[in-house]
């Protein structure tokens, strides 16, 4: 079983698709072993993003991942990292193929309805970033 960790973004929060998005996770046969309700502060975004620091949308990223609560989840299953980075599509979703949750859900390349780890390193970061030990569910 691999870990990884995916956040449904704010303007999908925002757009009440939270249920339906928790719905195809769920369908994807991902067991969630942690999630919350979180609006991370700019500094907050900052910190989560920090390998983008140099990226020349870093600011709007961190800005728009500010502007409101979003949902992180600790998914687990068999090749998750893959898995849910297939599930969720290309980051442009004008690239997103049919069925993924970007051409459904988001609306460009920054509001692009989730987020999902890059690599195993990635994850615990970004795992560790949002969840202790205490907030994961260790069994079904
Ligand atoms: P995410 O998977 O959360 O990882 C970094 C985010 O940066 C990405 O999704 C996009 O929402 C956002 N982003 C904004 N502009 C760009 C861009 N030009 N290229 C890649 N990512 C971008």
């Amino acid at each position: 079983m691999e870990r990884t960790l995916a956040i449904i973004k704010p303007d999908a929060v925002a757009a009440g698709v939270v249920g339906k998005i928790l719905s195809r996770v769920e369908a994807a046969g991902f067991t969630i072993r942690a999630l919350k309700l979180v609006h991370l502060s700019k500094r907050q975004a900052e910190g989560f993003y920090q390998v983008h620091r140099e990226r020349p949308f870093f600011q709007d990223l961190t800005t728009f991942m500010s502007s409101g609560p979003a949902v992180p989840l600790l998914l687990e299953r068999e090749n998750a990292i893959a898995a849910w980075r297939e599930l969720m599509g290309a980051t442009n979703p004008a690239q997103a193929a049919e069925g993924t949750l970007r051409k459904e859900f988001a609306t460009d390349i920054e509001k692009n309805a989730v987020h999902g780890s890059d690599s195993p390193a990635t994850a615990a970061y970004e795992i560790a970033f949002f969840f202790s030990a205490l907030d994961v569910c260790p069994r079904d």
